[in-house]
């Protein structure tokens, strides 16, 4: 199977890395607007696979094979690609954009299935207006290791494809959980309000950051506390899919935190930044509230 990623940040480098570890994907081709932030992506994987092979957990011949699937460039490389998992920014007009150019001028093989890795934008509309159907395939970050694809299917999804990709996903050894179109998923809803929900406890002055961290982590067993894994996954997308639940519900209980919302304005977005609740200069993790 070849696979076409379109988008090599976080979790469009992740991805890729998911599909070249499984052994039924020979070719990943890795996209982007710019063929040096498509190598950035490559980059990424292979500095994450060095240290694997450092720590005795992986042969370098294993990682050599790994990062000799993945071929970086434009998406104009996809041509033959079986799926595309598109992982851009969160735009709608971008996405719907990216997929009319792929489906129209780029993508030559008629079974190709075209897939979303969108946090919380609607399936339907992304793929309205399409000659072929859109479907979600939602990847959790970091995307080679955690075990969840939602699936999405669109309102216009058809059921086989949906099919196809459960059985993709658990070739990647993954589970898929099927989901209907609904802002934010499962995932999502739920856990970016609880997220969002530690803010607004932050910002009520109810604990300090590593109190609030060590409360859900020694509490409830949770790996990262919220707000490290608010800036994990980048505060940005945080506050974009709060908004994407806000305006499809209206329902006041996903409205953002100010403090989120101004920390988003100021660029303090988490790690990809260097700094969001923790400051992350000098490869340490300083909560800035102790500063
Ligand atoms: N890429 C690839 N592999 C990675 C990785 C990365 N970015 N980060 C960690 N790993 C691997 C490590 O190599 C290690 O593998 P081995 O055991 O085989 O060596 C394994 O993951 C565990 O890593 P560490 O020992 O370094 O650290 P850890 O045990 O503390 O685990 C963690 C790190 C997996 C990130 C863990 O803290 C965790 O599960 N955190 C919660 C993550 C989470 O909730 N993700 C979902 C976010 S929501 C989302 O992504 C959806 C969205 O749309 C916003």
């Amino acid at each position: 199977m070849k696979v076409g990623i379109i988008g090599a940040g976080t979790m469009g480098s992740g991805i890729a890395q998911a599909f070249a570890q499984c052994a039924d994907v020979d070719t990943v081709y890795l996209c982007d607007i710019k063929e040096e932030f498509a190598e950035n992506g490559f980059n990424k994987i292979k500095k994450q696979l060095d240290k694997r092979v450092a720590k005795g957990k992986m042969e370098q011949s294993a990682a050599d094979q790994l990062t000799g699937k993945i071929k970086t460039g434009l998406n104009t490389i996809c041509t033959d690609a079986d799926l595309i998992v598109e992982a851009a920014l969160e735009n709608m007009q971008i996405k719907k954009d990216l997929f009319k150019e792929l489906q129209e001028n780029i993508v030559k093989n008629p079974n190709c299935i075209f897939a979303s890795n969108t946090s919380s934008l609607s399936i339907t509309e992304i793929g309205a207006g399409l000659e072929k159907p859109v479907i979600g395939m939602h990847f959790f970050n970091p995307a080679p290791v955690m075990k969840l694809v939602e699936v999405i299917k669109g309102e216009n999804t058809p059921d086989e494809v949906v099919d196809q990709v459960k059985a993709i996903s658990e070739k990647l050894g993954k589970t898929p959980v099927q989901v209907n179109e609904a802002a934010g998923f499962v995932v999502n809803r739920i856990l970016v309000p609880m997220i969002n929900e530690a803010i607004c406890v932050k910002a009520a002055g109810v604990s300090d950051i590593e109190g609030i961290d060590n409360a859900m982590k020694l509490g409830c067993n949770h790996p990262m506390g919220p707000l490290e894994l608010g800036d994990y996954i980048g505060l940005d997308i945080i506050l974009a899919i709060m908004d994407v639940i806000f305006a499809e519900t209206h329902d006041n209980k996903y409205a953002a935190s100010p403090l989120l919302r101004k920390m988003v304005r100021g660029k303090k977005l988490g790690v990809k930044t260097g700094i969001g609740f923790y400051n992350y200069a000098d490869g340490k993790k300083v909560p800035t509230d102790k500063q």
